[in-house]
């Protein structure tokens, strides 16, 4: 009888813990906390002067598939200067490391937060990426 019990649990554990990585809000959230969050806010707010929120709309709505190529390869490339803010001399760090679906998870989880418009597909972001200028 014990041994049915723990065995229904641990088929419980297997079928969360699968689900939950396969939970892209989740994936994103962890790998936003993990590479944004100590400089732009666990709520994309932004550190005062330091670092910017992440709240505003108007990249979002002109160029969105260009964020992709900020997150990998951070602003020191001029066709991304349109990201510059006036925060000082810090820089948007590039994350080569970043795989394609860690991106469009993060960008999906910052667009439920803050910008609220249509999620962007993986497709769409692995696109883009070819696109991106070194
Ligand atoms: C080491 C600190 C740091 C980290 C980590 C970081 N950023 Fe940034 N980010 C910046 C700075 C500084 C700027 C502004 C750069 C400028 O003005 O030249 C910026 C700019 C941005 C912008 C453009 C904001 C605007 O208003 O134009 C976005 C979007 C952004 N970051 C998203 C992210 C995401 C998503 C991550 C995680 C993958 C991330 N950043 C990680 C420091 C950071």
């Amino acid at each position: 009888m014990k041994k049915t019990v723990c065995l229904i649990a641990l088929f419980f554990l297997f079928l969360f813990s699968c689900n939950s990585l396969q939970n892209p809000y989740k994936e994103g959230k962890y790998s936003y906390e993990k590479h944004c969050a100590d400089c732009h806010g666990v709520q994309g707010e932004g550190l005062g002067k330091l670092y910017p929120s992440l709240k505003s709309k108007e990249f979002i709505e002109e160029r969105r598939l260009d964020i992709a190529c900020l997150l990998r390869l951070g602003i020191k490339n001029d066709s991304l200067a349109m990201f510059r803010t006036k925060y000082g001399d810090q820089e948007m760090p590039e994350n080569k490391w970043l795989s394609e679906s860690d991106i469009c998870n993060i960008l999906n989880y910052i667009n439920q937060m803050l910008w609220h418009k249509e999620p962007f597909t993986l497709n769409q972001i692995s696109e883009q990426l070819k696109k991106c200028k070194n």
